[in-house]
């Protein structure tokens, strides 16, 4: 048997040796496309070398492209598991040509493969051609040599094929392979077509036109080819057997959910096998891809068909999550042709089980509401929306899974009745809404969440794609254009923007149009916490609503951010670690150039501490460890150890990040919307610069990353070198040499004190002397002195006492223009003389006012220090009084 894996690696060779370039497949998620879910067919990641937009160093290639169909224009869900031939995620093999060849290759290309090296007879092969198409119906009849009884002329759009109401199209030719008479069925275009005997297994395009909104509107620049064949019906074909459940990839993936769940695929437990089969590829691919499942957008559909599955394994019986189980088969079948699945395998298994582990909570409870309301119905019956929307808002039943539920009972569901309780409960969360203050600005934010839902963050993976413009506001008001050298604010359906949360800033960067617009993107930010709002300033030329934009956020700054940002969640765990588990988060700004964390810790810290947290950072950050990203419930990240920022409000599912490794548990986990490094290493260095209090109990690191701590610690080798040439001396020896200067500086300030106060005390030329003298009969020396510390007056005093033996003794020190004197009257003479009172006459002279102490010793001052002559002649004056 020829495995499918064989069957899609002859198919690429093929093409290849026919000159065509082998392409990867690219990511599930549309890089090129903001208007399409998902990749549905394998010519979308051309899409705009089709139209010229964009050219290839190529004309002619070949892929195998993941396409999920499940929502939009082409959707497979509803019937999955049913029929033997429906998948919401498939593998499409493609030739194309972009202006090379056209439909006489094309046909000739696949003609060959099909019969020559496949070897399918030709007698089991029908095409169709657009009923128009003169040109390929005699093309087929010449290349194929097919008689003109199964080259059949097909009039309606099953012949003309569109990629979406906007995109490429053109009409096409469709190889059909006819199963045997076995089966019931008739040829394409015959009454009974919709029989399974003959299946399409090739569909040539040949692309000439493009389409605006369902309408075409012009010719592609040259004709072109895209080819699809699904795989997995070209494998059933080629092993043998008529149902693609039936071949050896989805044999394998069943063969593991018989397994695991102690169920046999027979009977009414064939559908919930082949679900369980189908949506296990889908989970595991859209993991692998980046979705992630949500309330919202691309995570809801992963999410719908992640509780369908699961449903289906509730159903089968399994008491305990199934679909993480299966995970190792997927990968075994897929692995090697699409490595992502490989890397992604811990993601995928922990998403599924989570999903699964939260589901199961809800779903019997649900299940038995379901019961009950469905017990009352008739045969044929409709189940009220009301109950399908409790369903969905309590229970977290997708609509389609109650459809899903109810399809084996032959029972339908009042879509309109759902939508209604819906729009009710959308009113009622309006109603109750109260906005941040600024009623008008909070208003047409609300009005435009509530028209366009939350807009897309695309950024966790890259760092460019494409948007559409829902809305532009300018000065507070919608406008429906913007022109050159005006800002606004653009609203896009999705964004690799980051908006401003938790601490990290917006993003900035470029946007630009085909028509030549060019928008520069100052910051991003997050108006109801769902809208991503670019602030832009228009450069050149002018952007309108509805158009579509390039996108592309200022990758630098993005990635000193994200290292910034990772360093803080290491930051946090080494200050715990360090200091204690009081640390708590308290804020945080998380910059391109720099980060600061406000942290919850009674004292300051000590340079050993820092020391020691920042090498334990730095310890981190060079064993390099993989950062994880997992979503779940906030209590179960509470569960997990994740630290909660406590007073944040959290929806749903939070984003959970672990970094480095502690033994055996994760050094670092938090719940974290940001964007962060892949790997540790990518911080490359991380340099506390400084620790300080923000309040009390509440204290704030500042540290840089990368080149920005590289720059950091060169300015300081700067500095330090700088010092060392000043010095004359190695950097090395810097320190000491700066020791012994100052200790030299001091010595020298000391001898310097000393020599000026001997120098005053001399009598030198700023002395005014007054004596010794005698004055009544009293021993009389007064002395001003320029300079002398006022604190050293008394003990001045005291030595004249001594000097003069039995006397007064009087000193004026003036210091920048003030006085201050002291007197003093030895033992002997205090029965006749007050020290206070002489004191006092001095100061009046001064021009101040007081001065006192005791009898032998008193002080006092006054601001006319010029007036320091006639304050001692004071003195002497009232001593002659006195004792006259
Ligand atoms: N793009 C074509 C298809 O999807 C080949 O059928």
């Amino acid at each position: 048997m020829t495995s499918t894996n064989d069957i899609r690696r002859s198919f690429l060779d093929y093409f290849e040796r026919n000159g065509h370039s082998r392409q990867p497949s690219a990511p599930l998620v549309p890089q090129n496309d903001p208007t399409l879910m998902f990749v549905n067919a394998g010519m979308v990641p051309f899409k705009n070398v089709f139209t010229g937009l964009e050219t290839r160093p190529y004309s002619t290639a070949t892929s195998s492209q993941k396409c999920v169909r499940a929502g939009g224009k082409h959707n497979d869900l509803d019937n999955v598991g049913y029929t033997a031939r429906h998948h919401t995620f498939f593998e499409m093999l493609g030739n194309f040509s972009f202006g090379d060849y056209f439909k006489d290759r094309a046909i000739e290309l696949a003609w060959n493969l099909v019969t020559k090296e496949w070897g399918l007879a030709a007698d089991r092969l029908t095409v169709t051609v657009y009923h128009t198409d003169d040109e390929a119906f005699d093309l087929w009849k010449r290349i194929a040599g097919l008689p003109d009884s199964r080259i059949i002329r097909i009039p309606t759009k099953d012949n003309f094929w569109a990629m979406g109401d906007d995109g490429p199209c053109g009409p096409c030719s469709e190889i059909f392979f006819d199963h045997g008479d076995h089966i019931p069925g008739g040829p394409p275009g015959s009454p009974d077509e919709d029989g399974d005997r003959f299946v399409e297994i090739w569909n040539l395009v040949f692309m000439q036109y493009e389409q605006a909104g369902g309408e075409i509107v012009s010719e592609l620049p040259s004709k072109s080819i895209d080819t699809g064949m699904g795989l997995e019906r070209i494998a059933a074909v080629l092993q043998g057997v008529h149902d693609n459940y039936d071949t050896d990839t989805f044999k394998a993936l069943i063969h593991a959910s018989e397994e695991f769940s102690k169920t046999r695929a027979e009977g009414d437990k064939t559908a919930s096998h082949r679900v369980i089969a189908d949506h296990l590829r889908t989970s595991g691919f859209l993991v692998a891809d980046g979705v992630l499942p949500a309330n919202e957008g691309r995570g809801y559909v992963l999410r719908r068909i992640m509780r369908r599955a699961m449903r289906h394994a509730h159903l089968l019986g399994a008491s305990e999550p199934l679909m993480h189980r299966l995970v190792p088969a997927l990968v075994a079948e897929m692995g090697a042709a699409y490595p992502e699945l490989v890397r992604a395998q811990p993601l995928i298994e922990a998403t599924l089980q989570q999903e699964e582990t939260r589901f199961r909570q809800t779903l019997s409870n649900g299940l038995k509401l379901l019961d009950e309301a469905t017990a009352s119905l008739p045969e044929g019956g409709t189940l009220p929306g009301e109950t399908a929307f409790k369903l969905y808002d309590t229970y977290g039943f997708p609509y389609d899974l109650t459809e899903d539920a109810l399809r084996a009972q032959g029972l339908a569901v009042d879509r309109d009745g759902f939508d209604k309780a819906m729009a009710e409960q959308k009113a009622k969360a309006r109603a109750a809404w109260k906005g941040s203050g600024e009623k008008a600005s909070d208003e047409l934010w609300f009005d435009l969440a509530e028209e366009f839902g939350s807009t897309e963050f695309t950024g966790y993976s890259g760092h460019e794609g494409e948007g559409v413009v829902l809305a532009i506001v300018r000065d507070g008001q919608r406008v429906e254009s913007a022109r050159q050298g005006e800002t606004v604010q653009l609203l896009l359906n999705q964004t690799p923007f980051y908006a401003e949360s938790g601490g990290q800033v917006g993003d900035a960067g470029k946007l630009t149009s085909l028509k030549g617009f060019e928008g520069e993107v100052a910051d991003t930010s997050k108006p109801l916490g769902r809208l991503h709002v670019l602030h832009t300033r228009v450069a050149r030329g002018e952007v309108s609503v509805g158009e579509t934009l390039h996108q592309s956020v200022d990758e630098e700054r993005r990635r000193a951010t994200r290292a910034n940002h990772s360093a803080t969640h290491l930051l946090h765990a080494a200050l715990r670690h360090r200091l204690g588990g009081h640390v708590t988060q308290k804020g945080s700004l998380v910059a391109p150039d720099r980060l600061r964390f406000d942290f919850s810790h009674p004292s300051a810290i000590s340079a050993d501490d820092i020391a020691a947290i920042e090498a334990e950072v730095n310890w981190h950050i060079r064993h390099n460890q993989p950062v994880t990203t997992r979503l779940m419930t906030p209590d179960e990240a509470i569960g997990q150890g994740a630290m909660a920022l406590f007073g944040e409000k959290y929806g749903d599912e939070v984003r959970v990040l672990s970094m480095g490794l502690a033994g055996e548990r994760d050094y670092s986990v938090e719940l974290c919307g940001g964007t962060h490094v892949s790997a540790l290493g990518d911080i490359a260095l991380f340099k506390i610069v400084s620790e300080s209090a923000v309040s009390s109990g509440v204290r704030r690191i500042e540290a840089l990353t990368g080149e920005g701590a590289r720059q950091w610690l060169l300015a300081r080798d700067q500095r330090l070198r700088e010092i060392a040439a000043s010095l004359k001396a190695a950097p090395d020896e810097a320190p000491a040499r700066v020791a012994a200067l100052v200790e030299n500086a001091r010595r020298l300030e000391r001898e310097l004190a000393e020599a000026r106060k001997a120098l005053a005390m001399g009598g030198g030329a700023q002395a005014q002397v007054a004596g010794p003298e005698v004055v009544a009969g009293v021993n009389f020396l007064g002395q001003v002195v320029e300079g002398l510390d006022p604190k050293s007056l008394r003990g001045e005093v005291d030595a004249l006492k001594q000097r003069l033996g039995s006397g007064v003794g009087a000193l004026i020190a003036v210091n920048e223009g003030r006085a201050s004197v002291a007197v003093g009257v030895t033992a002997d003479l205090t029965d006749q003389l007050s020290a206070v009172d002489l004191v006092k006459a001095a100061v009046a002279a001064l021009g101040g006012q007081g001065g006192g102490g005791r009898p032998d010793m008193a002080q006092g001052g006054g601001p006319d220090g010029e007036k320091a002559g006639e304050a001692l002649a004071a003195v002497r004056d009232t001593l002659a009084k006195v004792t006259a």
